[in-house]
This record gives structure tokens, sequence and C-alpha cells, in this order.
């Protein structure tokens, strides 16, 4: 069993599609074992994307992460992290397969509706960074 952590992001929730990516999770057999909306702070932004503080993209990417609010879950199943990963589809959602969250509602690469953990160890840092253990349902 792994999880994942999974972010229906600012431009996400402001196109209303929170239910539909929720759907999708559960259409396909993925089980979410915490949630919660937050608004982010720049700085709780900035640690988040740590690891791509050199990109060009960091300082519009946390501004846009910080803007509003986004729902946070962690996600539970087999293969969860690749799976979610399937779902979302690439990051620039014009190269993302048919059927696809980004593919379907994204309208830009940097507001691309979901982010998702990438390996099992990117997803316990992730996870750490938004819940403690008592906020988990094991
Ligand atoms: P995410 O999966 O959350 O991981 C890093 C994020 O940075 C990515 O989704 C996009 O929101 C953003 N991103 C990645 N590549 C680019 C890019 N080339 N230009 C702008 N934003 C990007």
């Amino acid at each position: 069993m792994e999880r994942t952590l999974s972010i229906i992001k600012p431009d996400g929730v402001e196109k209303g599609v929170i239910g539909e990516v929720i759907r999708r999770f559960e259409a396909n057999k993925i089980k979410i074992v915490a949630m919660k909306m937050i608004c982010m702070t720049k700085a709780q932004a900035q640690g988040f994307y740590a690891v791509h503080k050199d990109r060009p993209f960091f300082d519009t990417l946390t501004d846009f992460m910080s803007s509003g609010p986004a729902v946070v879950m962690v996600l539970e199943g087999e293969n969860v992290i690749a799976r979610n990963r399937e779902l979302m589809g690439a990051t620039d959602y014009r190269k993302a397969a048919e059927g696809t969250i980004r593919r379907d509602f994204a309208t830009d690469i940097e507001k691309n509706i979901v982010h998702g953990s990438d390996a099992p160890e990117t997803a316990a840092f992730e996870i750490g960074y938004f819940f403690n253990r008592f906020e988990i349902m094991s």
C-alpha cells in the first residue's frame, strides 16, 4: 500500500472542479485518507517547492500557489503515486493524454489544476509538509 500527496491548486478550486477531481480518484479506487482546504502563504509555497528554487518559474509558481485556497489530500492505494500521475496527465496540459485531468481542465503549464508527488521519498516529504499522523486515517 502506497501513499501520495495530491493538491487541487488554486486554479482548480477557482474553476469549480474539486468534485470532479475527487470523483475521478474514487472512480479509480483511490482512497482519500486525509483532506483539507488551505491558503498557503508565499513562504509555505516556497518551502513546498524548494526543489524548484533555482528554476526560472519558481517565483511565479509560488505566487500562484499562494494566491487562493487549495485542497490538499493524502491518497492511498496500490501503486497510487504512478496511478495518480496517470490520472493527472503531463505537467504541460498540451502534452497530456486525452481524458486526463490536466488535458481536460488546465489552460497553462503553471496553472495546471493538480499536483501529485512523483516518488515515494517526495511523497513522504510532501505528506509531512501538510499533515501530521493524527490527521491521516489508517
Ligand atoms: P507540479 O506538478 O506542481 O510541479 C512543479 C510545478 O511547477 C508544475 O506542476 C507547474 O505548476 C510548474 N511548472 C513546471 N514547469 C513549468 C514551466 N516550464 N513553466 C512554468 N511553470 C512550470
